[in-house]
Parts: C-alpha cells; sequence; structure tokens
C-alpha cells in the first residue's frame, strides 16, 4: 500500500485559496491535472454536465473544503466536503484532531450487500408461492446473474433469494403482501441500476412459477446487508476546553446522547448533525446522498422507534462514541463516471476500496455528531455559528477580501451578525480608508 500523507494540515486555514492549491500539489494529493480540474470546478465544462440531467440551464456550485485530520483504522484521510453549512468542515475537523490524539476511529464495514424487492399479487396461497419459488432458488439466482455476468467476473452477484409475507395495510381483507427479496453482492457498486435490472429481469420468472403478478421492481435503500460501523475512544482530561474541566464535557455530551435514545424530536436532530458530515463527503465524492439519507433515517427506525445512530458511553474513565449505519456507496459507475469532481473527491480521500470508503464515511459523521454535541452539552451551538455566519453575513453586505475577516469580527463583537450592522459596519470602514 503506497504511503499516505497525512491529514495534519497546521495552518492550512489560514492560507487563501492559491496557497492551498500549491501545498495540495506539493503534497501529492493532486496531480497538475488535477489541479486544473480542481481550479475548474466553479465552472464545469457544460458538456459533461448535460450529460447528466435533462434540460440542464445551469451549474449549481457549492463550497468544496477539506476536513483535515482524519485517521481511520491508522490510516489518515483528507476529506473533501462539499456543503453550504458554515462549520461543518471546520467541526470535523476539529473532532477529527481531538480523536486522532487519542488513537484516531476504528472501524469497518459489511460488504456490498444490497436488497433488491419484487412486490408480487394474486399469488394464491402465500405458503405454496414461497415454497414454489425457494425451490428454484438457483435459477432465479442464474437468472439474475445472466444480466450482470461481469460482476459475477469480478466476484459478486446475486447471492439469495428471500420471501417476506407481511400483513395487509388494509387489515386481514385485503392479501397479504408478497415480498421477494434477492441479496446482490455489488462489489464496488453502489449497485442501483445492478439492481433494478436484476429485480426487474427475474419478475417475469417469478410470475411463471407463482402464477401471480408482479408489480413493483426496485432496490431498497434500507440497506441493513451493508453497514459500516465507526468508534473511538477519548480520555476525559483530553476533553477539557471552554474552561470546563474533561468530566463536565463528558457529561454533556452523555445527556446529548440520552437525550437522543429517549426522544424521536432531538434524535432527529442529533442524525442531522451526523448527516451533515456524511452528506457533504457525499456529495464531493459522486454518491447518491439521497439514498444514504433514506437508509440512515430508516435504519435509525429499525427498533419501531426513531433513535440516534450514534450514542456516547462511559467506559473506564474514557468517553467512548460509536456509530452504526447503512452506507450504500460506490466507487465506480454513476456520477462517478461522469463528474470530475467525484473522482477527484475520491482521489483526495485515498481510500482503495468502496468498504474503507464507508469506514471514512461513518468516522466523519461520528466526528460530526462529537463536535456538536459536544459543543450543545457545554457553551452551546451559536458562539461558533455565529463567528462562521458572520463572514456570510459580511459578504452578503458587500466585503471582500480582507473586510471579510474584519467586519465579521466587529459583528461579532457588538452581537448583532445582520447584514443591514455588517454595511454600516463596512461604510464606516470605508469612509475611514478613503484618501
Ligand atoms: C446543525 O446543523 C446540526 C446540529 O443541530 C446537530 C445537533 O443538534 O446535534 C448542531
Amino acid at each position: 500500500m503506497p504511503d499516505i500523507p497525512s491529514s495534519r494540515l497546521p495552518g492550512f486555514h489560514r492560507l487563501d485559496v492559491e496557497a492551498r492549491w500549491r501545498e495540495l500539489a506539493r503534497r501529492g494529493d493532486v496531480s497538475p491535472e488535477e489541479l486544473h480540474v480542481l481550479r475548474a470546478l466553479g465552472s464545469p465544462s457544460f458538456e459533461i454536465l448535460n450529460q447528466m440531467i435533462e434540460n440542464a440551464v445551469g451549474v449549481f456550485a457549492l463550497p468544496l473544503g477539506l476536513g483535515l485530520n482524519l485517521t481511520v483504522n491508522g490510516r489518515d484521510h483528507l476529506v473533501p466536503m462539499a456543503v453550504e453549512e458554515p462549520s461543518v468542515v471546520a467541526a470535523v475537523s476539529y473532532a477529527a484532531k481531538v480523536v486522532r490524539h487519542a488513537g484516531g476511529f476504528t472501524a469497518d464495514a459489511d460488504a456490498s450487500m444490497m436488497i433488491a424487492q419484487v412486490q408480487l399479487t394474486g399469488y394464491g396461497s402465500p405458503e405454496l408461492a414461497r415454497e414454489r419459488l425457494l425451490a428454484h432458488r438457483e435459477q432465479l439466482l442464474a437468472l439474475a446473474n445472466s444480466f450482470h455476468p461481469a460482476l459475477q467476473r469480478r466476484g459478486g452477484g446475486a447471492r439469495e433469494v428471500q420471501v417476506r409475507i407481511l400483513p395487509a395495510p388494509e387489515g386481514p381483507q385485503g392479501e397479504p403482501l408478497f415480498i421477494v427479496h434477492l441479496l446482490v453482492d455489488t462489489q464496488e457498486a453502489m449497485g442501483a441500476n445492478l439492481l433494478n435490472t436484476m429485480a426487474e429481469g427475474v419478475a417475469p420468472l417469478i410470475e411463471q412459477l407463482t402464477g401471480g403478478r408482479v408489480y413493483v421492481r426496485i432496490l431498497s435503500n434500507l440497506a441493513d446487508q451493508r453497514l459500516a460501523r465507526a468508534s473511538c475512544r477519548i480520555p476525559l482530561a483530553a476533553l477539557a476546553d471552554f474552561d470546563l474541566p474533561g468530566e463536565d464535557i463528558a457529561e454533556g455530551i452523555l445527556q446529548a446522547s440520552r437525550f437522543a435514545e429517549a426522544d424521536p424530536y432531538r434524535a432527529a436532530t442529533h442524525n442531522k448533525g451526523v448527516m451533515n458530515g456524511i452528506d457533504a463527503v457525499a456529495i464531493a465524492t459522486g454518491q447518491d446522498w439521497r439514498a444514504i439519507e433514506a437508509g440512515a433515517h430508516a435504519y435509525a427506525c429499525r427498533t419501531g422507534r426513531y433513535g440516534p445512530l450514534s450514542r456516547w458511553t462511559l467506559e473506564q474513565g474514557h468517553l467512548v462514541g460509536r456509530i452504526e449505519l447503512p452506507l450504500a456507496l460506490g466507487m465506480v459507475g454513476g456520477p462517478i463516471k461522469v463528474h470530475p469532481g467525484a473522482q477527484l473527491g475520491l482521489k483526495l480521500l485515498r481510500v482503495t476500496t468502496v468498504r474503507e470508503l464507508a469506514m471514512v464515511f461513518a468516522s466523519v459523521g461520528l466526528a460530526q455528531n462529537f463536535a456538536a454535541v459536544r459543543a450543545l452539552g457545554s457553551v452551546g451551538i451559536q458562539k461558533g455559528h455565529m463567528a462562521l455566519h458572520a463572514r456570510c453575513v459580511a459578504v452578503t453586505a458587500g466585503a471582500r477580501g480582507l473586510d471579510v475577516e474584519k467586519v465579521a469580527r466587529l459583528l461579532v463583537e457588538r452581537g448583532s451578525v445582520k447584514v443591514e450592522t455588517a454595511r454600516e459596519i463596512l461604510a464606516s470602514c470605508q469612509a475611514v480608508t478613503a484618501p
């Protein structure tokens, strides 16, 4: 495995963008060609984007930042993050730094097993239909695999047929739902297209074997056979901050975890924080983030009650965080092939397999959550948020260059982070510097 440069880049945030590019090139994170891609990300070739969707009329750009300091299973990763919300990138970098000093994140991920669903109706006896289908398991799998022989050659393919019979939503008078699951190892692909082709491809045989009628055939985004987990273990002393001892900060985090555990209203916000990180890296690496979101929230509800994706406990003088969620990601296919930014994002992350990618995503989610609950359980998030929000307000008011930081600082000092106040400050700064 090639040597990976450290994800520590002290002082990176103080450089201007040209200097940041130079630094990435110097370290070998990007090649000279990739540097051109990075520079051009704000205005990618319309020809490329026009291939991606219909009726394209423009490009909606988001800032791309780098989350720093992340180490997962002893390997360093720069985390490309495309996100509009201030503080997300800074929060991941901060949390990853604390965890890094405590030994980094430990993570693992399942194989890329995805579920395709086929809904059968008019099947008569559910037991008989189930028996018939399972008796032809091999034939069904062979047919599914015939649609993607290349996947089998790469070591993947359809592996299992399962039948689920579910109560009719209308009550006992309705026909129970008869759902066939095809379990498919999609290897390095997210697999949506593979699965949908297979589901549609096996439907006629399912109808033939059961005499029923197939309607819906599609993958499930509740990818619960494809989970990723990450954890971290931080000594309490390393948590001390804001003039508070580590024990106090830990207590705030534990209380935040209990709150999310007990209350779905809080769990939704807790998980939103987790997804702040995961979505941002998902977008920057060309993943289907709606699929990831759908899977994460459905998984958060798996016990019948919506709960947090991550939890914090106190174990032998350490604060321990754990996260588990489905992560259906891809390193090949989809927009990754087409979008130069997605390829660059994956290159920056320096992951070699989709499982490793999932481990990084889970760690980023846990890092983001750590930063949020640490602030929420102590000084609150507004202090940090306001400082960053003030920069956006300064820009909206017309500040540029060095004025942005100056206006932002004065906005925070005045305790009024408003565009109007920013305009006043800007006007007074300009009056002072006018010849
Ligand atoms: C804001 O985007 C995310 C948080 O609300 C997450 C949380 O409450 O845990 C700060």
